[in-house]
Protein backbone atom coordinates (compact mmCIF):
# COMPACT_ATOMS: atom_id res chain seq x y z
CA UNK A 1 0.00 0.00 0.00
CA UNK A 2 1.43 3.56 -0.89
CA UNK A 3 2.51 5.28 1.76
CA UNK A 4 0.22 8.59 2.93
CA UNK A 5 2.03 11.62 1.86
CA UNK A 6 3.18 14.12 5.45
CA UNK A 7 1.39 17.48 5.07
CA UNK A 8 4.25 20.01 5.23
CA UNK A 9 4.75 22.22 8.60
CA UNK A 10 4.98 25.51 7.91
CA UNK A 11 7.18 27.50 10.02
CA UNK A 12 7.38 31.64 10.36
CA UNK A 13 10.56 33.08 11.93
CA UNK A 14 10.43 36.28 13.73
CA UNK A 15 11.12 38.47 16.19
CA UNK A 16 10.09 42.30 16.54
CA UNK A 17 13.54 44.20 16.87
CA UNK A 18 15.98 43.32 13.69
CA UNK A 19 19.45 41.76 14.13
CA UNK A 20 18.25 38.99 16.77
CA UNK A 21 19.60 36.38 14.28
CA UNK A 22 16.67 35.31 12.83
CA UNK A 23 18.30 34.45 9.15
CA UNK A 24 21.10 32.88 10.83
CA UNK A 25 18.93 30.61 12.84
CA UNK A 26 16.50 30.08 10.16
CA UNK A 27 19.45 28.64 7.67
CA UNK A 28 21.21 26.74 10.35
CA UNK A 29 18.12 25.40 11.59
CA UNK A 30 17.02 24.24 8.16
CA UNK A 31 19.83 22.32 7.57
CA UNK A 32 20.05 20.60 11.34
CA UNK A 33 16.40 19.58 9.81
CA UNK A 34 17.25 17.73 6.60
CA UNK A 35 19.80 15.49 9.04
CA UNK A 36 16.54 13.66 10.12
CA UNK A 37 15.93 12.49 6.48
CA UNK A 38 13.56 15.59 6.10
CA UNK A 39 13.19 17.76 2.99
CA UNK A 40 13.50 21.54 3.53
CA UNK A 41 12.07 24.98 1.81
CA UNK A 42 13.46 28.24 2.82
CA UNK A 43 11.36 30.67 1.79
CA UNK A 44 12.98 34.46 2.30
CA UNK A 45 10.30 36.31 3.42
CA UNK A 46 11.84 39.53 3.83
CA UNK A 47 9.87 40.90 0.50
CA UNK A 48 12.04 44.20 1.25
CA UNK A 49 15.84 43.32 2.69
CA UNK A 50 16.29 39.32 1.74
CA UNK A 51 19.40 37.77 3.03
CA UNK A 52 19.00 34.08 3.33
CA UNK A 53 20.65 33.96 -0.50
CA UNK A 54 23.65 36.02 1.60
CA UNK A 55 24.43 33.76 4.19
CA UNK A 56 24.39 30.30 1.81
CA UNK A 57 26.07 32.33 -1.22
CA UNK A 58 23.44 31.51 -3.65
CA UNK A 59 23.40 33.42 -7.20
CA UNK A 60 19.67 34.60 -7.11
CA UNK A 61 17.89 34.90 -11.20
CA UNK A 62 14.20 34.96 -9.61
CA UNK A 63 13.12 35.69 -6.35
CA UNK A 64 9.06 35.76 -4.81
CA UNK A 65 8.30 39.16 -6.01
CA UNK A 66 9.50 38.30 -9.89
CA UNK A 67 7.35 34.89 -9.53
CA UNK A 68 4.33 36.82 -8.50
CA UNK A 69 4.26 39.51 -10.83
CA UNK A 70 5.30 37.35 -14.07
CA UNK A 71 2.40 34.47 -12.73
CA UNK A 72 5.16 31.77 -13.60
CA UNK A 73 5.71 28.45 -12.09
CA UNK A 74 6.93 28.99 -8.62
CA UNK A 75 9.38 25.86 -8.60
CA UNK A 76 11.31 27.91 -11.45
CA UNK A 77 12.39 30.08 -8.38
CA UNK A 78 13.36 27.49 -6.23
CA UNK A 79 17.55 27.40 -5.97
CA UNK A 80 18.13 23.40 -4.63
CA UNK A 81 21.31 23.92 -2.33
CA UNK A 82 21.12 20.22 -1.70
CA UNK A 83 18.79 17.51 -3.36
CA UNK A 84 17.06 18.06 0.34
CA UNK A 85 17.23 21.77 1.02
CA UNK A 86 15.83 24.43 -1.32
CA UNK A 87 15.18 28.25 -1.02
CA UNK A 88 12.45 30.35 -2.62
CA UNK A 89 14.57 33.67 -2.46
CA UNK A 90 12.76 37.19 -1.56
CA UNK A 91 13.50 40.37 -2.92
CA UNK A 92 15.77 43.43 -2.12
CA UNK A 93 15.34 46.72 -2.19
CA UNK A 94 12.10 47.27 -3.41
CA UNK A 95 9.61 48.68 -0.07
CA UNK A 96 8.00 46.01 1.69
CA UNK A 97 5.46 43.80 0.92
CA UNK A 98 2.73 46.85 2.00
CA UNK A 99 2.61 47.16 -1.74
CA UNK A 100 0.25 43.78 -1.59
CA UNK A 101 -3.13 43.67 -1.75
CA UNK A 102 -5.48 40.63 -0.96
CA UNK A 103 -5.31 39.24 -4.38
CA UNK A 104 -1.50 39.07 -4.41
CA UNK A 105 -1.27 37.66 -0.99
CA UNK A 106 -3.95 34.92 -2.11
CA UNK A 107 -1.65 34.22 -4.81
CA UNK A 108 1.47 34.29 -2.66
CA UNK A 109 -0.54 31.92 -0.21
CA UNK A 110 -1.26 29.61 -3.22
CA UNK A 111 2.28 29.32 -4.16
CA UNK A 112 3.89 28.37 -1.29
CA UNK A 113 1.45 26.11 -0.47
CA UNK A 114 2.03 24.50 -3.55
CA UNK A 115 5.72 24.01 -3.37
CA UNK A 116 5.69 22.96 0.01
CA UNK A 117 4.44 19.51 -1.24
CA UNK A 118 7.51 18.53 -2.26
CA UNK A 119 8.49 19.00 1.34
CA UNK A 120 8.06 17.96 4.82
CA UNK A 121 8.81 21.79 6.56
CA UNK A 122 8.80 25.10 5.30
CA UNK A 123 11.01 27.85 7.31
CA UNK A 124 9.93 31.44 6.36
CA UNK A 125 12.23 33.76 7.59
CA UNK A 126 10.74 36.95 8.09
CA UNK A 127 11.39 40.97 7.75
CA UNK A 128 12.17 42.85 11.37
CA UNK A 129 9.23 44.88 12.52
CA UNK A 130 5.92 44.90 12.48
CA UNK A 131 5.09 45.21 8.88
CA UNK A 132 1.92 43.70 6.37
CA UNK A 133 4.42 41.04 5.36
CA UNK A 134 5.30 39.84 9.13
CA UNK A 135 1.72 40.39 10.38
CA UNK A 136 0.87 38.09 7.09
CA UNK A 137 3.33 35.43 7.34
CA UNK A 138 2.27 34.75 11.01
CA UNK A 139 -1.15 34.01 10.38
CA UNK A 140 -0.38 31.68 7.45
CA UNK A 141 2.07 29.54 8.91
CA UNK A 142 0.75 26.68 11.23
CA UNK A 143 3.78 27.43 14.12
CA UNK A 144 5.73 30.41 14.91
CA UNK A 145 9.33 31.07 16.30
CA UNK A 146 10.12 34.11 18.22
CA UNK A 147 13.88 34.63 18.15
CA UNK A 148 14.77 37.35 21.38
CA UNK A 149 17.47 38.17 22.54
CA UNK A 150 18.58 38.89 26.92
CA UNK A 151 18.35 42.52 25.20
CA UNK A 152 15.68 44.79 27.20
CA UNK A 153 14.44 46.24 23.53
CA UNK A 154 14.17 43.01 22.19
CA UNK A 155 11.74 41.56 24.51
CA UNK A 156 9.54 44.71 24.62
CA UNK A 157 9.67 44.45 20.59
CA UNK A 158 8.52 40.53 20.93
CA UNK A 159 5.94 41.51 23.24
CA UNK A 160 5.13 44.21 21.07
CA UNK A 161 4.23 41.77 18.26
CA UNK A 162 2.93 38.95 20.38
CA UNK A 163 0.25 41.87 21.85
CA UNK A 164 -0.71 42.83 18.07
CA UNK A 165 -0.85 38.95 16.87
CA UNK A 166 -3.00 38.01 19.50
CA UNK A 167 -5.04 40.71 20.34
CA UNK A 168 -5.68 41.69 16.41
CA UNK A 169 -5.06 38.04 14.42
CA UNK A 170 -6.05 35.91 16.57
CA UNK A 171 -2.86 33.75 17.50
CA UNK A 172 -2.47 32.61 20.55
CA UNK A 173 0.22 30.53 20.59
CA UNK A 174 3.69 31.60 20.53
CA UNK A 175 7.23 29.64 20.61
CA UNK A 176 10.53 31.64 22.21
CA UNK A 177 13.60 30.80 20.98
CA UNK A 178 16.65 32.77 23.01
CA UNK A 179 19.99 34.05 21.16
CA UNK A 180 22.92 35.84 21.69
CA UNK A 181 22.69 34.20 25.66
CA UNK A 182 25.66 34.24 27.64
CA UNK A 183 25.02 31.68 30.25
CA UNK A 184 22.05 28.93 31.14
CA UNK A 185 20.79 31.74 34.04
CA UNK A 186 20.49 35.15 31.69
CA UNK A 187 18.02 32.52 29.33
CA UNK A 188 16.40 31.55 32.12
CA UNK A 189 15.60 34.92 33.69
CA UNK A 190 15.12 36.80 30.03
CA UNK A 191 12.29 33.93 29.63
CA UNK A 192 11.00 34.07 32.79
CA UNK A 193 10.43 37.69 32.40
CA UNK A 194 8.42 37.62 29.47
CA UNK A 195 6.23 34.44 30.15
CA UNK A 196 5.43 36.58 32.89
CA UNK A 197 4.40 39.45 31.18
CA UNK A 198 2.33 37.94 28.59
CA UNK A 199 0.98 35.80 31.44
CA UNK A 200 -0.30 38.55 33.35
CA UNK A 201 -1.38 41.25 30.95
CA UNK A 202 -2.09 39.17 28.00
CA UNK A 203 -3.50 35.70 29.75
CA UNK A 204 -1.15 33.78 27.38
CA UNK A 205 1.33 31.16 27.36
CA UNK A 206 4.31 30.70 25.72
CA UNK A 207 6.29 28.18 24.84
CA UNK A 208 10.52 27.41 25.32
CA UNK A 209 12.10 25.72 22.96
CA UNK A 210 15.32 26.72 23.93
CA UNK A 211 18.48 28.85 23.68
CA UNK A 212 21.36 29.55 21.30
CA UNK A 213 24.51 30.86 23.16
CA UNK A 214 26.43 33.87 21.83
CA UNK A 215 29.29 32.33 19.91
CA UNK A 216 31.92 33.77 17.48
CA UNK A 217 32.12 30.80 15.41
CA UNK A 218 28.15 32.64 14.20
CA UNK A 219 29.75 35.57 13.19
CA UNK A 220 32.73 34.67 11.10
CA UNK A 221 30.56 32.04 9.17
CA UNK A 222 28.36 35.37 7.99
CA UNK A 223 31.48 36.72 6.67
CA UNK A 224 32.48 33.36 5.05
CA UNK A 225 29.02 32.74 3.77
CA UNK A 226 28.87 29.08 5.52
CA UNK A 227 25.85 28.00 7.88
CA UNK A 228 28.21 27.56 10.90
CA UNK A 229 26.70 24.04 11.12
CA UNK A 230 28.62 23.16 8.76
CA UNK A 231 31.78 25.29 9.24
CA UNK A 232 31.91 24.56 12.88
CA UNK A 233 29.41 21.46 13.62
CA UNK A 234 30.80 21.02 17.44
CA UNK A 235 30.83 24.93 18.23
CA UNK A 236 28.07 25.67 20.69
CA UNK A 237 25.65 27.04 18.42
CA UNK A 238 25.92 24.09 16.06
CA UNK A 239 25.18 21.89 18.95
CA UNK A 240 22.22 23.82 20.17
CA UNK A 241 20.70 24.32 16.24
CA UNK A 242 20.98 20.50 16.39
CA UNK A 243 18.85 20.23 20.24
CA UNK A 244 16.41 22.76 19.00
CA UNK A 245 15.98 20.52 15.89
CA UNK A 246 15.52 17.71 17.57
CA UNK A 247 12.71 18.95 19.67
CA UNK A 248 10.73 20.45 16.57
CA UNK A 249 7.49 18.53 17.45
CA UNK A 250 7.43 20.13 20.80
CA UNK A 251 6.28 23.62 18.77
CA UNK A 252 2.60 24.44 20.05
N1 LIG B 1 24.34 33.17 18.45
C1 LIG B 1 25.03 34.15 17.87
N2 LIG B 1 26.29 34.45 18.29
C2 LIG B 1 27.00 35.44 17.70
N3 LIG B 1 26.57 36.20 16.69
C3 LIG B 1 25.32 35.94 16.21
C4 LIG B 1 24.50 34.91 16.78
N4 LIG B 1 23.30 34.89 16.10
C5 LIG B 1 23.40 35.86 15.16
N5 LIG B 1 24.60 36.48 15.22
C6 LIG B 1 25.07 37.61 14.38
O1 LIG B 1 24.13 38.66 14.47
C7 LIG B 1 24.01 39.33 13.23
C8 LIG B 1 22.54 39.41 12.84
O2 LIG B 1 22.08 38.10 12.54
P1 LIG B 1 20.92 37.86 11.48
O3 LIG B 1 21.20 38.56 10.21
O4 LIG B 1 20.69 36.39 11.45
O5 LIG B 1 19.72 38.59 12.24
P2 LIG B 1 18.26 38.91 11.69
O6 LIG B 1 17.36 38.85 12.87
O7 LIG B 1 17.94 38.02 10.56
O8 LIG B 1 18.43 40.41 11.18
P3 LIG B 1 17.36 41.27 10.32
O9 LIG B 1 16.30 41.68 11.31
O10 LIG B 1 18.16 42.42 9.83
O11 LIG B 1 16.82 40.39 9.24
C9 LIG B 1 24.88 38.57 12.23
O12 LIG B 1 26.09 39.23 12.05
C10 LIG B 1 25.12 37.23 12.91
O13 LIG B 1 26.38 36.72 12.60
MG1 LIG C 1 17.29 38.53 8.60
Amino acid sequence: MAQKKKKPLILCVTSGKGGVGKTSFTVNFAIALTRNDNRVLIVDGDMGLANVDVLLRLSVKQNIRDILESGADPRQALIFVRPDLAVLPGSSGVPEMVALGDHQQNRLAAFILEVAQDFDYVIIDTAAGIGSSVLWYNRFCDRNIFILSPDPTSMTDAYALIKLLSRDHGINRFNLVLNFVQGAREGEHTVETIKRVTKRFLKLELAHLGSIPEDKSVKRAVLDQVPFIEQTPGSKASRAIHDLAQRVDMLI
